[in-house]
């Protein structure tokens, strides 16, 4: 005779969500009991309940981002229980299950603290600043002309693999949300490594790195002192190592720029 499977354990929880009417608004913790939580269930589906309930009942339900729901697009940013993405390792919120927490407990939902990501309504932020750094140099405009046979460029083993590591980022801002400074930098490292690894992020790579990091700073975001918070919360497992390699190349950008032959002393030749 084949055992039945046992019913899912339902069980209750208590969310105490940040609620700010708008960017100007004071805000405050409110909490929500929801009963029936099934461990299966993810925590933005727990908000959407939470939600269905206080639409029923006329209530404002609680803002907060998200798209794809699967750790892809970084935009259901929210700080849980005092830890961006809350307490799961290498997941975003929305790969979060209810089976991380137990019965009874209250669970404390925050939006990401930054003063470059200002709050727009209750768990939403506005992090358009990591847009802009994106903007100033995160990406490639040289002609590659047509797209070559892949093995007419070759890329070494281990550059490919660090780039691809860096490639991940998906600009959630958990490492900005995670660092006593608000850094921005294991962010910026991850978008500068990924095109310093490739041949055809090499034209661009000084004056990429000096952009991007004038913009982070312009943004208020603070510096780098060693905490590693950044990669401890990263949904993508970034390894704050790329910060080493971003402080190594904003080294060599401004050494460079500060050394730039002018025209006249080139003989008008590309620098
Ligand atoms: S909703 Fe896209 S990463 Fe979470």
């Amino acid at each position: 005779m084949v055992a039945q499977k046992s019913a899912k354990q339902l069980f209750s929880v208590t969310l105490r969500v940040w609620r700010q009417a708008g960017p100007d608004a004071s805000g405050q913790f409110v909490d929500y009991p929801a009963t029936g939580v099934n461990p299966d269930m993810s925590f933005l589906e727990l908000l959407d309940v939470v939600n269905d309930g206080l639409t029923v009942q006329g209530g404002e339900p609680i803002a907060f981002a998200h798209d794809c729901r699967e750790g892809i697009c970084g935009t259901c940013s929210c700080t849980i229980n005092g830890k961006p993405h809350g307490p799961g390792h290498g997941i975003a919120t929305c790969q979060l299950y209810m089976r991380s927490f137990a019965d009874g407990d209250v669970i404390v939902v925050e939006p990401f603290r930054a003063r470059a990501f200002p709050i727009q309504k209750d768990l939403v932020t506005d992090r358009s600043a990591f847009d802009r750094i994106q903007q100033a140099g995160g990406f490639i405009s040289v002609r590659t002309g047509a797209a070559p046979d892949a093995n007419s460029i070759l890329v070494p083993k281990a550059d490919a693999d660090l780039a691809m590591d860096a490639a991940a980022c998906i600009g959630c801002g958990a490492c900005a949300a995670a660092c006593k400074n608000a850094s921005a930098m294991l962010f910026v490292a991850a978008k500068v490594s990924h095109l310093g690894l490739m041949p055809q992020g090499q034209p661009e790579r000084n004056q990429r790195v000096l952009a991007m990091v004038q913009t982070m700073d312009e943004a208020g975001f603070g510096n780098c002192t060693n905490q590693y918070e950044c990669s401890a919360v990263c949904p993508k497992n970034i390894s704050h190592d790329f910060i080493a390699r971003l402080n190594r190349d904003f080294f060599t950008a401004t050494l460079r720029s500060a050394f730039k032959p002018t025209s006249a002393a080139s003989g008008g030749g590309a620098g």
